[in-house]
């Protein structure tokens, strides 16, 4: 499977990754967030490891375990030395990533998981981590540290898109092709109800300003219209209202 075909529309969205990776702050973000996702996936896969009852899987998922917690190192000690670099905090307006994260092992579940399941997810994983670091090592071409880091990774990733893919159509010979689909077609989800619950918070946002600026300021010039035409100080209290002192109301 050719690589460049997975990573069709990061290539559409390059300016943007040009963007994110632009800015020094992000950059530094962007790796250690990539250190977390590749460190949990890493000791994810390290437990599906243990889960295993295929002798090879095991050997396999090891492999890759440690291959994970590696590039997790990687990405801290990068940022750490980035970090080092320059301390001062960025003032840019967008400081957030508007892209997602590069491997996407985030959504792993393990538990529960038979592994024709886990080796459909992981290849999806890793052929779209494969995609997406491919554009980052160009997009941080200014980096000669930062472009090796994801040269090696890359090699890594490939490695594990391939390796998950073969022992699919090992243990899955009949159906492992619907298997890849069904893992693509969850992800696909998955983006979709993150991508609507940030829609959402900034739907939602927007709302309330227009409902505080809309609704609020006009109520409060009105209460104040009616406060002015109320007197000032004690007022007598009209001779009707004057109830019984025994009376409940
Ligand atoms: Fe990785
Ligand atoms: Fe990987």
């Amino acid at each position: 499977m050719p690589l460049r075909q997975t990573a069709r529309l990061d290539r559409i969205l390059w300016p943007l990754h040009r963007w994110v990776w632009g800015d020094f702050d992000r950059r530094v973000r962007k790796l250690i967030a990539f250190s977390k996702v590749e460190g949990d996936g890493g000791r994810d896969i390290l437990r599906a490891a243990e889960l295993t009852p295929d002798p090879l899987l095991r050997r396999l998922y090891l492999e890759h375990a440690i291959d994970e917690l590696r590039h997790s190192d990687l990405f801290r000690h990068r940022g750490a030395a980035l970090l080092q670099l320059r301390a001062t905090r960025s003032t840019s307006l967008f400081n957030t990533n508007p892209l997602p994260g590069g491997h996407g092992l985030d959504d792993l579940t393990i538990k529960g998981e038979p592994d024709y399941r886990l080796l459909a997810f992981l290849h999806v994983a890793e052929k779209a981590a494969a995609g997406r670091f491919e554009i980052y090592r160009e997009v941080v071409d200014d980096d000669p540290a930062t472009k090796a880091i994801f040269e090696e990774i890359l090699r890594d990733e490939v490695f594990h898109m391939n390796y998950t893919y073969t022992q699919l159509a090992r243990i899955r010979p009949k159906g492992y092709r619907r298997q890849v689909w069904q893992a693509r077609a969850s992800r696909l989800w998955k983006r979709y109800l993150r991508l609507a619950a940030v829609s959402a918070s900034a739907i939602g946002a927007v709302v309330l300003t227009a409902v505080y600026f809309v609704v609020l300021a006009p109520f409060a010039w009105l209460a104040k219209r009616a406060e002015r035409r109320e007197p000032v100080g004690w007022a007598p209290i009209a001779a009707e209202r004057h109830d019984r002192p025994t009376s409940q109301y």
